[in-house]
């Protein structure tokens, strides 16, 4: 019987959209060690990226709103969006008292947060990169923030020192991004596969839109600052020529946004690699193993890539400071494994010499 009344409301066909909130609760069995101290560490990180990402929309009204906008309520002038990032992220998880402590790139040293009894109770350490391409602002292009999740390895009820910090990735809990792009989206893992949420500005809301991420089955992408070309190592050369070769399906394309979440992104959802070698003005690389490289490899891995410093698998190299870097390579893991192809070719080169 057809129902006349136009009042009457037929449910939508299509499942309601779930959002992060419920996500992380119907989840947080899986969590390890679930005692929903991780559920509002994730919850403190996705509040602190809304207010980040309220800031980067503004950033190009900065300049013609005047100084009176750009002066906070303290007098003082407003902040670089930096700086602002990483004073949101770490106000949010210390106000909270949801960790125990908190390194990211901007500081040269971590925080030891103690909690309001001064008990140090929390479980978790925080490594951050608050703003990950920074110097995409200027040009209205994509930048993100990157976070990676550790247990402490300290007892429980003492101030975290170095030793919580300097893990290696596979003992992540937890890891993951969230850019600020065309939509923002968080993506994260804690050991399960790879979610991706993106924000509603309207509601305030991630939804679900990306669930169990993987990258495609063959990528077709490579991204690299080429203009370095001179400074690479040989068989980083190599490679390039064979992914610039008209043979099969190559060439290759290439793609350079210069933010690592969003070149990271881009290769997981098309498929790809992101390259990131030592050069000869930086003989370890640029990026940062503990802030940048460990959390896309654990997302890298969660989605069936690989992450390589081109010799080892990332998630091995045992870190020896806050702002080690490391040679990066990450993406389709049959990319990941021709560029180490090449570079152990170029080895084995050299030491028969
Ligand atoms: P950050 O803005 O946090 O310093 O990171 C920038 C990093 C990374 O995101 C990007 O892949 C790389 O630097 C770009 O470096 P080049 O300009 O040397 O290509
Ligand atoms: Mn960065
Ligand atoms: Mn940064």
């Amino acid at each position: 019987m057809s129902n006349e009344n136009p009042n009457f409301l037929t449910p939508n066909s299509r499942p309601a959209p779930q959002t992060l909130g419920e996500f992380l609760i119907d989840n947080q069995s899986d969590f390890p060690f679930a005692s929903g101290e991780l559920t509002r560490l994730l919850n403190s990180i996705r509040l602190a990226a809304k207010v980040v990402n309220h800031n980067v929309n503004q950033a190009g009204l900065v300049d013609i709103t005047g100084a009176a906008q750009n002066i906070n309520v303290q007098g003082e002038e407003q902040m670089k969006l930096d700086v602002f990032a990483d004073v949101t992220f770490i106000n949010t998880l210390t106000n909270r008292e949801i960790v125990c402590g908190i390194a990211s790139e901007e500081n040269e040293d971590f925080i030891v947060v103690s909690g309001s009894d001064g008990g140090h109770k929390q479980h978790y350490v925080v490594l951050i990169d608050p703003l990950d391409g920074s110097s995409n602002i200027d040009i209205n292009a994509p930048v993100g923030t990157i976070f990676s999740i550790y247990r402490r390895i300290t007892p429980q009820g003492t101030p975290c020192k170095i030793e919580d910090f300097l893990q290696p990735g596979n003992m992540q809990v937890a890891a993951g991004y969230v850019l600020y792009g065309t939509s923002t989206i968080m993506v994260f893992t804690t050991g399960n596969g790879v979610n991706g949420f993106t924000l509603n500005p309207a509601l305030g809301t991630y939804y679900l839109s990306h669930p169990n991420m993987r990258f495609p089955e063959k990528g077709n992408i490579y991204s690299i600052n080429e203009g370095k070309y001179a400074t690479f190592p040989q068989g980083v050369k190599d490679y390039l020529k064979y992914c610039q070769k008209e043979e099969g399906d190559r060439p290759y394309t290439s793609r350079y946004i210069g933010a690592l979440a969003a070149d990271f992104h881009r290769s997981l959802i098309k498929g790809g690699i992101f390259l990131y070698p030592q050069t000869s003005k930086a003989p370890t690389g640029k990026l940062r193993l503990l802030y940048e490289c460990n959390p896309i490899a654990m997302l890298a891995e969660q989605a069936g890539g690989k992450a390589s410093d081109g010799e080892q698998r990332i998630m091995e190299v045992k870190p020896t400071e806050l702002h080690q870097r490391v040679p990066f390579f990450c993406g389709n893991a049959k990319m990941v494994e021709d560029v180490e192809g090449f570079i152990a070719k170029t080895k084995k080169v050299k030491a028969k010499a």
